[in-house]
């Protein structure tokens, strides 16, 4: 017998994940897909980065165990570019370098959650996030935003209990690609504040490099003294699979805090994060100079052809997904979509029926052959009326 709880993430599984999977049959089959289903970008990291992979791969020694939390010089690179920035005050002793976001939370997780502790999250939401706290004994308290994704504050003081330990907030947002602005951080920072028990922010901020329409970036760990960061390259850089990333502290965060957080990498198995692309990074620390323009192209031209064939579709202000109103029942809609070889993933997936998400982190030929197909569907549920 395994353990119950994976047999019941087994079954809840990940709509994200299950959509991949059909495709990856269909392409093994040789079927020509337009997939959308995984945000994993196809673009290629810099070639500056490749060329700093290879010469460390040759450096001496490179290729041991070291700190838990990782190499110093790459932690003050970080700790200078955060401060720098304004997006945190920290210090290189408050980073851990991270096997990317999702080994990052799970520390965070692990070190602050007993069991039963309540963690909000907004809807719609990364699904990892609910297997996550799972992982620690927690429960994930849903909390539904308001009709353009934005917090809904209300709703939040009614979820807030003596048990809430943390919310995790996620800007720009997976699948929504929403931006909570400053005045709404700063009123969630001034809420918190007001609780009688400290609750903590964990800010996944693995997207914060691709902002739409000349917007500016705010993080609520500049703003709440309470907060962790998180954040990765998989996305900035292209780097998805070679699982890179960071968590840092704001300084009002406890030094004993520190030391757990230290201590849970190394427990969860993690050790120190991957040797080799810690160095490169430490060459490599910014995103993609016009990252963000790449992907405005792709969401204009997407919002675009959507919108003429009578999709709705929310206007996203960062990341690189879309979040279409689903003309049907959104499970329906995606398995109609994947009978055409289209895979987008359904709003249940992140607690949100009624949409689908599509991620355009993929080349422009596959987004140009998509709009026939939606333009198909469209024309069948019609037709079906
Ligand atoms: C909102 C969000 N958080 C975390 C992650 C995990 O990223 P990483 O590859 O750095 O673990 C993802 C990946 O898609 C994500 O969308």
């Amino acid at each position: 017998m395994i353990n119950a709880r994976i047999d019941k993430d087994i079954n809840s599984g990940s709509w994200v994940r299950k959509i991949f999977e059909v495709g990856v049959k269909l392409k093994s089959e040789g079927k020509e897909v337009c997939d959308f289903s995984l945000g994993n970008p196809i673009l290629e990291p810099p070639q500056k980065l490749i060329e700093a992979m290879q010469k460390y791969s040759a450096e001496k020694g490179i290729h041991r165990y070291m700190s838990n939390a990782g190499y110093e010089e790459v932690r003050k690179k970080v700790a200078n570019y955060l401060n720098e920035n304004k997006l945190i005050d920290t210090s290189f002793d408050r980073i851990i370098m991270t096997s990317g976001a999702g080994a990052a939370i799970n520390v965070v997780l692990r070190t602050m959650i007993s069991q039963d502790d309540e963690v909000i999250i907004f809807s719609p939401y990364f699904m990892e996030y609910v297997f996550y706290i799972e992982n620690f004994c927690g429960k994930a308290i849903f909390c539904k935003t308001k009709e353009d994704f934005s917090i809904d504050f209300n709703e939040l003081q009614n979820k807030i209990t003596n048990k809430t330990k943390a919310i995790i907030l996620n800007s720009p947002n997976n699948p929504t690609g929403k931006i909570y602005s400053k005045e709404d951080l700063q009123k969630l920072s001034d809420l918190l504040l007001k609780q009688e028990n400290k609750i903590y922010i964990i800010s996944d901020e693995p997207y914060r490099d691709i902002i739409f329409d000349d917007l500016k970036y705010h993080s609520i760990c500049s703003i709440y003294p309470y907060s962790f960061m998180v954040y990765s390259w998989s996305k900035s850089l292209n780097l998805a699979g070679e699982r890179i990333g960071y968590l840092a502290c704001t300084k009002d965060i406890d030094e004993s805090i520190i030391k757990s957080l230290v201590v849970s990498f190394r427990v969860l198995g993690f050790v120190n994060a991957p040797s080799l692309m810690q160095k490169t990074i430490g060459d490599n620390l910014l995103p993609i100079k016009n990252i963000a323009e790449i992907y405005q192209k792709k969401r204009d031209f997407l919002i675009n052809g959507l919108t003429k064939l009578g999709y709705s579709v929310f206007v996203p202000q960062g990341a690189f997904y879309l979040f279409v109103a689903s003309p049907i029942n959104d499970l329906e809609f995606c398995e109609l979509a994947a009978k055409e070889q289209l895979l987008v993933t359904p709003g249940t997936g992140f607690g949100c029926p009624g949409y689908f998400r599509l991620a355009f982190c993929t080349d422009d030929v596959t987004i140009e052959k998509s709009l026939p197909l939606f333009e198909k569907l469209m024309k069948e549920l019609k037709n079906k009326k």
